[in-house]
């Protein structure tokens, strides 16, 4: 079959790389692509904003399978257009990406299906947002609602940091993505990530994976997306990475399945590996930049 890749970075260069080398691969496009995507695929010009567009590719093409690798199409519904267009794709519908677009939307979930997660409270004002602050106390933790390109997120080690975090966002600095907030509990332990494939129903475990936050060797300098990772991550033990399958993967899944929301696709869990058991920082809609290399 021919097949659709939509993004440009790092992630996409190792799928890019994996996908060419299944038997079903007949020809790969990449949309845009980059040099290193080049060496496996036909780059081209697409806008992923454009639904009408990637369909009439789709269909000039013959392309029998879209796989998306970034969260911003998926969180704008570009897999619900291509679905309804009679088309495949890897990747959750709009409904289902809001694990990822919206903070706010997946705690009310963990809390609707009894989800280990930090205690929370969502804000859509000032006066709100520091009411909670004085809730839960200095270490605290402030989100944007929705995507911020990873720099939406506060971990405040003192009520001025926080307070000041609460200003910037209902002053407007991450625009729509701040209109909303989330006042969440510090969770102190080792973080972790894990990766699941699921169909809506059936959930397979995939791999653990660990990056490396700071942009500095050893581990200094200011917080980045992952300078690089590695793979298994060996604090998930299998006893750990099994709790997170039934105690935070299967309900999610299945509560998504049963409010008509059926998630496919890639589902990435932020872990913290707390006292009390692993404890969800936040899900991802796709797989992660960099460790989908190390993954593959
Ligand atoms: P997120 O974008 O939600 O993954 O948050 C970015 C980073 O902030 C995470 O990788 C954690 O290191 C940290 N973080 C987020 N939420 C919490 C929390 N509740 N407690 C402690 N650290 C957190
Ligand atoms: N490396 C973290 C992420 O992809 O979100």
């Amino acid at each position: 079959m021919n097949i659709l890749l939509l993004g440009s970075g790092g992630r996409e260069h190792a799928l890019a790389w994996k996908l060419t080398q299944s038997p079903l691969c007949d020809t790969l496009w990449a949309a845009p692509g980059n040099p290193g995507i080049a060496e496996h695929a036909t780059c081209i010009a697409l806008d992923p904003s454009d639904h009408a567009a990637v369909i009439a590719f789709c269909e000039e093409k013959s392309i029998g399978l879209i796989v998306i690798g970034p969260e911003a199409p998926l969180v704008d519904g570009l897999a619900d257009s291509l679905r309804a267009g009679g088309f495949s794709v890897f990747g959750p519908s709009k409904a289902a990406a809001q694990l990822e677009g919206s903070k706010g939307f997946t705690k009310d979930l963990c809390a609707r299906a009894n989800i280990p997660t930090g205690g929370y409270v969502r804000v859509a004002d000032e006066a709100d947002a520091m009411a909670a602050l004085e809730k839960f106390g200095a270490p605290v933790v402030i989100k944007t609602d929705g995507l911020a390109a990873g720099k939406g997120v506060t971990v405040a080690m003192t009520m001025a940091e926080a307070q000041d975090a609460v200003r910037d966002i209902f002053a407007g600095r991450f625009g729509n993505a701040g209109a909303e907030a989330v006042i969440e509990e510090f969770l102190e332990g080792e973080e972790a990530s894990f990766f699941a494939l699921t169909d809506g129903s059936t959930i397979v475990p995939f791999a653990s994976a660990q990056d490396h936050k700071r942009m500095g060797d050893g581990d200094t300098g200011p917080n980045t997306g992952g300078m690089g990772a590695y793979s298994p991550a060996p604090v998930l033990t299998p006893e750990l990475a099994g709790e997170a399958m039934t105690r935070i993967i299967a309900p999610t899944v299945k509560t998504l399945a049963d409010e008509g929301m059926p998630y496919s696709g890639v589902l990435f869990l932020g872990l913290m590996l707390t006292r009390e058991g692993p404890k969800l920082i936040e899900y991802n809609c796709r797989f992660g930049d960099p460790e989908c290399q190390v993954m593959l």
